[in-house]
């Protein structure tokens, strides 16, 4: 079997054709597909009609299953959640701000996998934002100050009880199954700058909020240097703009990658399933 791997053009991404994810994959083909998820960071696997089943199966070909903290996972199914939003709901679009899935664990996810269930008539793209260019193409002077420094993350900011999706949330009727929990308050440093385990390739890692500060700076001083490199991580030349399709199976790898919703299909539901890819 070859697989048929068109890059995006954009600075990641690229679409896979020539595989049938509702089969089991054999060894050389879940090679070929890692490979492709390393050079590219994120993988479209158009027409695929996948139950969740197929999804755990194709998940676990990459890693074990993460740990997802906060939200309730679909009935019968422990490691999948479901990111979605009713046609009439008004609460705030769930993860329309850059991040990386779970920063602030001690070991967060290689990779995260996204399954397009029900996908509105327009709006609700996926931003990724390549991490590897960021730091390639950063100024001397912006990296010099981030070498050898720690970011301290924690998922207060959201989902502590007074964060975005804490007690304040719940009387907008979100129909996502949040739990905002105290556990919310932990902190946990990383490098900013991380070598990726399975390329070698430097990469900057996470963004401001999971991110709350630096490790050895003053909240100010901290802040001032996180939102400065927010503003460059973010930039649109590093960007990939995923439009989803019904039946796309989306891979994506967080180590080297920012990702987040975003809105434009108020008046439609939108459904998809996730996973997660574990660290090894
Ligand atoms: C996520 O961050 O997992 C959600 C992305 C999306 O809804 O497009």
């Amino acid at each position: 079997m070859t697989l048929d791997i068109t890059p995006s053009g954009q600075a990641c991404g690229a679409e896979v054709r020539g595989v049938d994810l509702t089969q089991p994959l054999d060894a050389e083909i879940i090679a070929v597909i890692r490979a492709a998820w390393l050079e590219h960071q994120v993988l479209a696997f158009p027409d695929q009609k996948l139950t969740d089943a197929d999804l755990e199966r194709f998940t676990q070909y990459f890693g074990p299953f993460g740990d997802d903290p906060f939200i309730a996972p679909i009935p019968g199914h422990p490691h999948i959640i479901a990111v979605q939003r009713a046609a009439d709901e008004t609460a705030p679009i769930f993860a329309e701000s850059w991040h990386t899935d779970w920063s602030f664990q001690t070991r967060p996810p290689a990779g995260t996998c996204l399954f397009g269930i029900t996908i509105p008539p327009k709006g609700g793209d996926t931003l990724f934002a390549n991490q590897y260019k960021a730091l390639e193409d950063m100024p001397a002077e912006l990296r010099a100050r981030l070498e050898g420094r720690h970011a301290i993350h924690s998922a207060r900011n959201a989902y502590s009880p007074a964060g975005m999706y804490g007690d304040s949330d719940k009387a907008k009727g979100r129909s996502m199954d949040i739990r905002p929990s105290a556990d919310a308050e932990a902190t946990q440093r990383h490098d900013l700058i991380r070598v990726h385990p399975e390329t070698g390739r430097k990469s900057l890692f996470g963004c401001a909020g999971y991110i709350i500060g630096i490790a050895g700076m003053d909240h100010d001083e901290g802040w001032e240097l996180v939102t400065e490199l927010y503003r460059w991580q973010t930039r649109p030349e590093f960007q990939y703009r995923h439009k989803w399709e019904p039946h796309t199976l989306l891979m994506w790898d967080n180590r080297c990658l920012l990702h987040m919703a975003t809105g434009g299909y108020d008046g439609h539901a939108r459904l998809l399933h996730r996973t997660t890819i574990g660290a090894r």
